[in-house]
This record gives C-alpha cells, sequence and structure tokens, in this order.
C-alpha cells in the first residue's frame, strides 16, 4: 500500500518507515523537521537501499497535503507528527495546540477530500493522566495534567466523532508506553534536541560523557527499589505494532483505541544497570527528589493490542540498550 507518514523522520516513524517498506508497502513522508533531521531521510534509504519520497511540508497546510495525497496516491495515512516535550506544552500551549489538534485536522481535511479514510493515530499512555493503578487498560478512565496531554485527547476524541459521523473510516489510536532503542543497524534513533527530557536519552548521553551524571527523580516510591516503574518498549516492537494496525484498519471500519506496551514494569534503577551492562561503562547517578507529575507505576495492560492486532512485544530490554549504545555512538549524526 502506499501510506503516507506524516512526522516519519521522527524517532518512532523513522523505525516504522523501515518496518512498512521492508514488509512491502511504499512510503511516502511528510515532514516539516522542526524536531528531526534531514539527514534521517539519506540514512533510512540506506537501510532500505532504494529512495524514499520525502515531502517538507506542515501538517496544517491543508493544499499542499491534499496535494501529497492525490500526487502519490495515498490509501492510508499514519499520524507521528506533533510536538511532544511536556514541559514546552505548559509554557507554549496555543502552539501545542495548534500543531497537534489544527494540524490533525487539516490533515483529517485533506483526508476527507481526497477519499483516503484509513487512519493510524501516535497517541500516548499519557492520556491516562497520572493513573491510579496498573496495568492499565483501555476502558482507564481518561485525562491529562498537561497541555501535551490534553492535545492527545481532544485528537482521539475528534477522531471518535469523526468515526461516528462516518462509517467508512477505519481509525486505530495506539497508545504508547516508554519507547526506547534503536535500529539495529545505528543509522537511526532517538535525537533529542538540547538536554534530554526523558530517561533513556538522558543516560546514553550520560555513559557516553556528555552529561555527568543521570539525576533518580526519587526513590520513596512504593515500588521493589523506591524508583519509578515504566513500561519500556523497544521502538522495533512499536513500528511493527503499526504494521499490524494497518492490516487491522483494512480489514474493520470504525475507532478503536489500543496499548502498545510490554505489559511488564521497569524501575529506573533497573534501566540504568542494564544500559551499565550494554555499555559496558559505569553510568554515576544521585538520588533527588521525585518530578512534578511523576507516578509512581506505570505500565501497559497489552492484552487487546494481542486480540486486535495480533500484536505482542518480542524483542527485551538489553536489545533496546544495545541498539540505543550503538546509535548514541555514531559519529556525525
Ligand atoms: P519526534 O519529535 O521524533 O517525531 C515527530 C516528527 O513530527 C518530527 O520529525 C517533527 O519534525 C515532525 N513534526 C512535528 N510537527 C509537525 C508539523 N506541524 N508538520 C509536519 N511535521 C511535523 O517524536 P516521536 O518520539 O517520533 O513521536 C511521534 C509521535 O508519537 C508524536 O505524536 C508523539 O506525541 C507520540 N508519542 C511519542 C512518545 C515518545 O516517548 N517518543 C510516547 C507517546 C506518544
Ligand atoms: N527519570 C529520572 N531521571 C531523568 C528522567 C526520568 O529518574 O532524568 C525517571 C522518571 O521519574 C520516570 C522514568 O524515569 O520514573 C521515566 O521517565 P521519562 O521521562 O523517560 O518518561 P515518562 O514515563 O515520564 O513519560 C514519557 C513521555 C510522556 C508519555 C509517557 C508515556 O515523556 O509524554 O512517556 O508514553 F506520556
Amino acid at each position: 500500500m502506499k501510506i503516507l507518514l506524516t512526522g516519519g523522520a521522527g524517532y518512532i516513524g523513522s523505525h516504522a518507515a523501515v518496518v512498512l517498506s521492508q514488509a512491502g508497502h511504499e512510503v511516502i513522508i511528510f515532514d516539516n523537521f522542526s524536531n528531526s533531521s534531514r539527514s534521517v531521510i539519506s540514512r533510512l534509504e540506506n537501510i532500505l537501499n532504494k529512495k524514499i519520497v520525502c515531502i517538507e511540508g506542515n501538517i496544517c497546510d491543508f493544499a499542499l497535503l491534499e496535494n501529497a495525497i492525490q500526487k502519490n496516491q495515498i490509501e492510508a495515512v499514519i499520524h507521528f507528527a506533533g510536538l511532544k516535550a511536556v514541559g514546552e506544552s505548559n509554557a507554549k500551549p496555543l502552539e501545542y495546540y495548534a500543531n497537534n489538534v489544527q494540524g490533525t485536522i487539516s490533515l483529517l481535511q485533506a483526508m476527507q477530500a481526497t477519499g483516503v479514510k484509513k487512519i493510524i493515530f501516535s497517541s500516548s499512555a499519557t492520556v491516562y493522566g497520572a493513573p491510579k493503578y496498573s496495568p492499565i487498560d483501555e476502558e482507564y478512565p481518561l485525562s491529562a495534567t498537561n497541555p501535551y496531554g490534553r492535545s492527545k485527547i481532544f485528537i482521539e476524541k475528534i477522531l471518535q466523532d469523526l468515526a461516528i459521523s462516518d462509517q467508512s473510516w477505519s481509525i486505530v489510536c495506539l497508545r504508547y508506553f516508554n519507547p526506547v532503542g534503536a535500529h539495529e543497524s545505528g543509522l537511526i534513533g532517538e535525537d533529542p534536541e538540547g538536554i534530554p527530557n526523558n530517561l533513556m536519552p538522558y543516560l546514553a548521553q550520560v555513559a557516553i560523557g556528555k552529561l555527568a551524571k543521570v539525576y533518580v527523580f526519587g526513590d520513596d516510591y512504593q515500588t521493589l527499589d523506591g524508583t519509578g516503574v515504566r513500561d519500556y518498549i523497544h521502538v522495533m516492537d512499536l513500528a511493527e505494532g503499526h504494521l499490524a494496525a494497518l492490516a487491522y484498519a483494512c480489514r474493520q471500519t470504525g475507532f478503536e483505541a489500543i496499548n502498545l506496551g510490554t505489559g511488564k514494569g521497569s524501575s529506573v534503577l533497573e534501566i540504568i544497570k542494564g544500559f551499565e551492562v550494554a555499555s559496558k561503562k559505569t553510568i554515576p547517578y544521585e538520588i533527588v527528589g521525585r518530578r512534578f507529575g511523576d507516578v509512581a507505576v506505570c505500565f501497559a495492560k497489552a492484552d487487546l493490542a494481542k486480540k486486535k492486532l495480533g500484536w505482542s512485544a518480542k524483542r527485551d530490554l538489553s536489545d533496546a540498550f544495545k541498539s540505543a549504545w550503538k546509535w548514541q555512538n555514531l559519529e556525525g549524526k
């Protein structure tokens, strides 16, 4: 199939581009490179050994999207494009709503105008707010603690309304837990600007000597070792989840929201220890106070993905650490 990947040059989109392309789909990337590098495209071409069509543009540009969909005879869209930094969303809510919500509406209007009605949307476990228990299933009530999270909930609601209004749409919202790792080639991976907010890219930069130590946000949670527990999922497993969701969208209409996680939680200290083994480096860390807004434990109930998509995560965390370390060591990225 011909698939438009909005945000396809980003961390998750680029890995999905590899998986989809290797499964025989033709991927067309649409990205404004606001949070990614143009060099991702040539590195993807290197991995896939073929040319990739890439359109530089903003999803808020209806006319450009409509043209891109028509010209490339797009049959389905996987919508990764969005801003994703929680802290920044508190400081710039309008930018987040304009980019994420308005951008999605513009994309959906372009799809409607061209008769393309299959979409997979990058949602997030953030839609569960501060969950009171784990594993979290898809029926858990949605809430948000910041504009980024709210933008995901708004988009899910818009998609749900759309599916009700026109039953020929196939819409799958994938609620990602914590994506980590990189493609085994080490040619693509997570490439945050400035000091990373998330644990894995932060500790990779400590391991390589760019940052001095990891600050562990709290060791007084009710968990095995007192540090926060999350569901870390290998980005290649996540990418394969999109392939499965696409197949699902081709055989089913309507709206579905599905968790993509492993169903297992790991603590911050377990992650640090695991990364030390993979990188053969000692990772200095210091326990500091809890980070505002963090919950103790958050991991997925992953049964629905298995049931509906026939998908479950296969890779273990050591694969994620090894590939992330290889990526961290890539020169000139
Ligand atoms: P990313 O920032 O690496 O990729 C997003 C891509 O979208 C970037 O290449 C960026 O340039 C592009 N983009 C942003 N706004 C755009 C616009 N208006 N027009 C065109 N392109 C635009 O992020 P990612 O980690 O790959 O995340 C992809 C999606 O998954 C996002 O929607 C994010 O909210 C969601 N998500 C990510 C995580 C995570 O931890 N990485 C977790 C849950 C959900
Ligand atoms: N942590 C540290 N030190 C750091 C960074 C993180 O101890 O420097 C801890 C956090 O307190 C948490 C765990 O490591 O216990 C994971 O934190 P991340 O920031 O990597 O990930 P979060 O679970 O907080 O959030 C991420 C995204 C959210 C998304 C969520 C689920 O930032 O937007 O995953 O997908 F909603």
